[in-house]
């Protein structure tokens, strides 16, 4: 059943997000075409286009080869699907990091010609003066802190973060840092349920966890991760709600079976001729 809500037939905006803190749990998925985008918007809040897709779609190894390029394409697509979820769009890797003014005009860029709702960026406090420059000129933010992906050559593999005392002090620093910038919204990924909920109740900015425990403001997960659609490895935070992968092996099965024995296509899927006169 699609969710109902106030909102029902305009956009959520960043501010509905931040002002979802506290009282009802906010919902996020990723989707990277018109097709998934189109079967989740009436039942989410968020959609993220994440830079995830290069590993997802494209079969890279991370995140560090996806383009502003291919972020507007699949943005554009989303936006186009979807009326009632904010649809927010990853910057990818090098294209914000160097200087606020970089981040501003592949932001801007991305903002225009998708249509999004808003732009996600990976860091901690390094970014904060970043995020202010951008919400202060009409780019609204989402930050993302904890496993950072972009971050996977200095932080060495995907592992969880925030795990020590100190480690958590940092992460809760970070969010509040990313926070106080102007970010409407924050993933957490991967950290203790602890660490996720002192972040939650540290930072002013709704936090979506990813791994982060259920005391997060809402929460995220890759699409293709709870439709069984990302292969065999399953991180631990991830909750599988079908396996599509063995739903669409045993179609494309069936079909071919179908095509051997010439059972298909039969009379109904065939055009008639007409008459001619
Ligand atoms: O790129 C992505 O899909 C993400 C989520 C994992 C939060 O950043």
């Amino acid at each position: 059943m699609p969710k109902t809500n106030s909102n029902q037939g305009k956009r959520l905006t960043p501010t509905d997000i931040r002002k979802q803190k506290g009282k009802e749990p906010i919902v996020m998925l990723t989707a990277y075409t018109a097709a998934m985008a189109r079967a989740l918007d009436s039942h989410v809040d968020l959609l993220l286009v994440g830079d995830s897709l290069g590993m997802v779609l494209y079969g890279y190894d991370n995140t560090l080869k996806v383009t502003v390029e291919m972020m507007i394409r699949h943005g554009s697509a989303v936006v186009r699907a979807s009326r009632h979820a904010g649809v927010v769009v990853d910057l990818p890797f090098g294209s914000y990091q160097e200087s606020p003014q970089v981040a501003y005009r592949n932001a801007a860029m991305i903002l225009a010609k998708t249509g999004c709702s808003a732009v996600k960026l990976e860091g901690g406090q390094e970014m904060a003066e970043t995020v202010s420059f951008l919400v202060q000129r009409g780019v609204p933010v989402m930050g993302h802190i904890g496993l950072t992906p972009q971050h996977i050559n200095t932080i060495g593999g995907f592992r969880a973060q925030g795990r020590t005392a100190s480690e958590a002090e940092k992460l809760k620093t970070d969010a509040i840092a990313i926070s106080d910038a102007g970010a409407f919204a924050i993933v957490a990924e991967a950290m203790p349920m602890e660490t996720g909920a002192a972040v939650t109740k540290a930072a002013s900015a709704s936090i979506i966890g990813i791994g982060a425990g259920e005391r997060c403001d809402g929460q995220i997960l890759v699409t293709h991760d709870i439709l069984g659609l990302a292969g065999s490895f399953k991180p631990k935070f991830v909750k599988r709600y079908i396996d599509l992968d063995a739903q669409i092996s045993a179609a494309a099965e069936d079909f071919s079976k179908d095509v051997r024995s010439r059972k298909f296509p039969s009379k109904i899927h065939n055009y008639q001729l007409k008459n001619s006169e």
